[in-house]
Order: C-alpha cells, then structure tokens, then sequence
C-alpha cells in the first residue's frame, strides 16, 4: 500500500515531492548521488503533471526485506494522457514548448520507470533499489 500521498497543485509542490523522496532515500541509507537523482526524476515529473495537468498526485511505497530496499513514487494525473508514449520518451521530444528531456532524463536516473498512460489519466511509477552486501 502507497503511504501518504501528497498533492501537487502549485509550482511549491515540486520541492515538498522532491524533499520527501529524498528523506526517504536518505532514511533508507540510498548514496547522496542516488539521493540527488531520485529527487531530480521526480522534480521532473511533477513539474509535467503541473505543465499538462495542472494537478495530480504523489505517492510513496517502501519496500524493504531481506536487506534489500525499495522506493517507489507513483505520480498520477488525471490530464490529457500521453498518446504515443514512445514518442513523449525520446530524447528532445516536446509536445509543448519544453526541452524535451524531462521524460527521458527521469527514466535514466531510477532503476525503474513505468508509464500506464489513456486519455484522462497518467501513472508514471518510478523506483530506485538497493541491496546491502
Ligand atoms: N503528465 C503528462 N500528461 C500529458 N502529457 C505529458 C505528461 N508528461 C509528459 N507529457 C508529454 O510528453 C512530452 C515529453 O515530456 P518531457 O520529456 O518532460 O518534455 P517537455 O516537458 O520538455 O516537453 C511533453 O511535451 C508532453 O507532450
Ligand atoms: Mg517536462
């Protein structure tokens, strides 16, 4: 189950996401350079859903079990959807007036990202994971 979700409505809501994944990360030992990406992929997202949006939401899951542990951010809106998904994760593609790195350069930065996209709705998961040895 997602924990505490927090809403994004104002341009503010970018630092309050992006804070709070990086204290988890901090909280669950992730290396500072994997804090930074963590934060930087979700600043990105959920300045989209602020951009083609307008509002949505972020949640948090951590997983954490057999010295292994995860962090999953769920952003969710209920804007116009991305139509080709490809497309949108294409270095340099912008539907609107962006630079088009947003999507891409999120994706490089977790472990793992995941778009589930129709018209009226967007869920992007991303996670980042790590093992103690
Ligand atoms: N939450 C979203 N809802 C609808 N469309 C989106 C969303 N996020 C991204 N997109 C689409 O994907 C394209 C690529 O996004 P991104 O890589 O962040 O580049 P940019 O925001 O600079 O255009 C956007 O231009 C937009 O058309
Ligand atoms: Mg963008």
């Amino acid at each position: 189950m997602f924990d505490e979700t927090i809403p994004i409505k104002a341009t503010k809501d970018i630092v309050i996401v992006r804070q709070k994944g990086r204290e988890l990360a901090i909280l669950y030992s992730f290396s500072k350079a994997e804090q930074t990406r963590f934060a930087t992929a979700l600043s990105e997202l959920t300045r989209n859903v602020l951009t083609y949006a307008e509002s949505g939401t972020c949640s948090f899951l951590v997983k954490s079990a057999n010295r292994k542990s995860i962090i999953i951010a769920r952003i969710v809106d209920h804007g116009p959807g991305i139509s080709d998904i490809k497309l949108a994760l294409q270095d340099g593609y912008s539907g609107g007036s962006g630079l088009g790195l947003g999507l891409p350069g999120a994706k490089r930065l977790v472990h793992s990202f995941d778009i589930e996209s129709s018209p009226g709705y967007t869920q992007i998961d991303i996670s980042i994971s790590r093992t103690i040895r």
